[in-house]
């Protein structure tokens, strides 16, 4: 059976989507996962305890402060399950989650929970357009929460719009694919860089560039999703569920890598890493002279942080880059790949302003050690090239 042995907590929040989770369960049941339920207080409005309690014939929970053994429920739920639906998540559920609030037992348990977490929102429309509500949902989706978007049609409210849960059959669908996917980089520790180096010029201006960070991060919440333990490295604050080092120049990059990659299995280095910094950082801001209309800022060489890495680097160790090039795009990214050592180069076109720096898009070759197998994409979503990119480096 296609989920046999798999155990998914299924939160059900307050709305009145919350009648079509029944099927949700039988679909789960017939499959053979173990399903376990937690309703907020509101969804109590919307369906029975007793229902749900015959269809998973488990214990349905409610109540932050049930009898459970020695352990908090919150923490005793959410450690033994797999996997984390929240359907239908209500715009209250969805701001509180957003934003670390545990006031029922719903809300604490995804707090603690560290696994994937699919949200499927029901709402009015009127409340899904809200930009808060908007707002909440895009931090989510940044922090590696699976959203399955409201469909449109006639709503229980009496409008038609954009806010009915989405089919049953395709929360169920997605389900099966983050759990038949979720385990295969387990054991793997990897590192991915994200953003754009910041060389400082004096205490308030610094060299840097267009990097979004988007492409790591897309990068690391899927390795994150398959199980690897993730070490992000980034020049961009981020909360993400893993852990994240917050670094500025090409330097520092340098020195947390030196001291992490010996420990991990792989680096994929997304980071636009500057080439040159300033030689003499300025102690105060530079003043613009009246006499002067024009400074010299003299730079010099970082070090190549790849080429550095390849130096220590073990057989069993795989090293990727990335090149970014606004022309002759596969001869330079091969002769970056070799003159760096790599395993992997993974070459982006940015001269093209709907993908690379800062879209969400992309469109990328990968290109192998041997050059036996170059893949290139067509333009598709950064976490879907993230995807892609995992499963090429990781097969075996
Ligand atoms: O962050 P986004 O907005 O999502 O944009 C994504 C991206 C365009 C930044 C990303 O897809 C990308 O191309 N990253 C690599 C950018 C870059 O620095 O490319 P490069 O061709 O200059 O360098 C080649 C490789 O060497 C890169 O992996 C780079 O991290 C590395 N490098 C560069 C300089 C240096 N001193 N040391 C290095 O290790």
């Amino acid at each position: 059976m296609l989920l046999s042995g798999k155990k998914i907590l299924l939160g059900i929040t307050g709305g009145i989507a919350a009648y079509k989770i029944c099927d949700l369960i039988r679909k789960y049941i017939k499959s053979g996962a173990d399903v376990k339920v937690v309703l907020t207080p509101n969804a109590l409005n919307f369906v029975t305890e007793t229902t749900l309690k015959a269809l998973t014939r488990n214990q349905v929970f409610i109540h932050q402060f049930e009898e459970f053994d020695w352990k908090p429920g919150h923490i005793n739920l959410s450690d033994e399950a797999d996997l984390f639906v929240i359907a239908p998540a209500s715009a209250n559920s969805i701001g509180k989650i957003a934003n670390g609030i545990c006031d029922n037992l719903l809300t604490s348990l995804v707090t603690a929970f560290n696994k994937p977490v699919i949200l499927a929102p029901a709402m009015n429309s009127k409340m899904w357009q809200n930009k808060f509500v908007q707002k909440n949902i895009a931090k989510l989706a940044n922090s590696g929460f699976f959203i399955i978007e409201p469909e449109e049609g006639e709503l229980a409210c009496g409008y038609e719009g954009q806010g009915r849960l989405a089919d049953t059959e395709k929360i169920f669908k997605k389900t099966c694919e983050i759990l038949q996917k979720q385990n295969f980089l387990k054991g793997k520790k990897i590192i991915v860089t994200a953003g754009g180096t910041k060389e400082p010029i004096d205490p308030v201006r610094f060299i840097g560039n267009r990097s979004s960070g988007k492409m790591g991060f897309a990068i690391a919440d899927a390795a994150y999703k398959y199980g690897a333990k993730v070490c992000l490295i980034t020049t961009i604050e981020v909360c993400k569920p893993y852990e994240t080092i917050k670094i500025d120049t090409a330097q520092e990059l340098l020195s947390v890598l030196t001291q992490k990659f010996p420990e991990s299995d792989a680096l994929i280095m997304s980071a636009a890493v500057a080439d040159y910094r300033v030689k003499e950082i300025c102690d105060n801001k530079i003043k613009k002279d009246k006499n002067e209309d024009e400074i010299n800022i003299q730079l010099v060489k970082n070090p190549d942080i790849l080429k550095e890495i390849s130096k220590i680097k073990t057989s069993s160790q795989l090293v990727v880059g990335f090149c970014a090039e606004t022309e002759n795009l596969i001869e330079n990214a091969v002769s970056k790949m070799e003159n760096k050592n790599l395993d992997f180069i993974v070459a982006n076109d940015v001269s093209q302003k709907e993908i690379g720096f800062e879209s969400d898009y992309n469109i990328v070759t990968i290109i192998d050690r041997q050059k036996s197998d170059i893949q290139t994409t067509s333009k598709m979503l950064k976490t879907e090239i993230a995807d892609l990119l995992l499963k090429r480096i990781f097969s075996p």
